[in-house]
């Protein structure tokens, strides 16, 4: 089914780079008397259509937030239903994002992740790494402190090992060791379920970022919620800290 929704020539301009923290997946379960599990599974679904129109809308960058370094703390049957979610993911789109050339890259420590999900990550970053599509980054164990601090710690190393002088590191030497590597920073980040936070959510890359907060909860995030959170961006007036 084609995506419905606007063309890029609806736009007057559109950002590089959309980060997504999908908010609202409890409260659309529980809205809908429904167990938390199928709120996650129903926020799976529309991913796919918010992919797609990323990509016909030829935005170069999309973050999505899955599971962050704080997720751990909920139960254990939430625990397992998310990570359920990553293998069912990947085994029903890797084909398709792959047919279109998209690049995945995991944000996040995929050390301390089960074995089955981190061979599932690593074999999608490997068999899309060629891709020059859209960049679609995954945060999943991920924390934007954490991101920094890993930042550091390679910093430190090549200190250490006498391959960078400290003075020469700058925004360039640090922005490159995040997971993000040499991709831009975040143009548009959207929150949805109407909280107003980032949540340790690219912390360095959204240095300069919109922010748009949809009220919709996640699983209710349409591709017609996504073309307003879009325009929205277009009319703000981004400065850079100029005049
Ligand atoms: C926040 O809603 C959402 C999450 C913690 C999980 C988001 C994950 C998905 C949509 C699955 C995506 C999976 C992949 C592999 C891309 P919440 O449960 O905090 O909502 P609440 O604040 O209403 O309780």
């Amino acid at each position: 089914m084609p995506t419905q929704g606007k063309t890029i020539a609806d736009f007057p301009r559109l950002p590089r780079h959309v980060g997504i923290i999908m908010d609202g997946n409890g409260r659309w379960a529980k809205k809908h008397r429904l167990a938390i599990a199928l709120g996650h599974r129903s926020g799976t679904e529309n991913l796919r259509e918010i992919i797609r129109h990323t990509d016909d809308l030829k935005i170069g960058g999309l973050s999505l937030y899955a599971f962050s370094t704080e997720n751990w703390r909920r139960s254990p049957e939430e625990v397992a239903a998310l990570m359920q979610l990553i293998l069912d993911f990947f085994a029903s789109e890797i084909d398709e994002l792959d047919e279109k050339h998209v690049r995945i890259t995991i944000l996040g420590d995929k050390a301390a992740l089960p074995q089955r999900q981190r061979d599932t990550l690593l074999e999608a970053e490997r068999r899309t790494g060629a891709n020059t599509g859209l960049r679609l980054n995954i945060a999943i164990n991920y924390g934007g402190r954490a991101e920094l601090v890993r930042a550091a710690r390679l910093l430190a190393e090549e200190v250490k090992a006498g391959t960078l002088d400290p003075a020469d590191i700058d925004e360039e030497s640090m922005g490159r060791l995040l997971y993000t590597g040499d991709q831009p920073d975040v143009d548009l980040m959207i929150r949805t379920s109407g909280e107003m936070r980032l949540s340790n959510f690219m912390l360095w890359q959204c240095a300069y970022a919109e922010f748009v907060f949809p009220t919709v909860l996640w699983p209710d995030f349409s591709v017609a919620e996504y073309d307003k959170a879009l325009m929205e961006y277009a009319r703000r007036d981004r400065r850079f800290g100029g005049r």
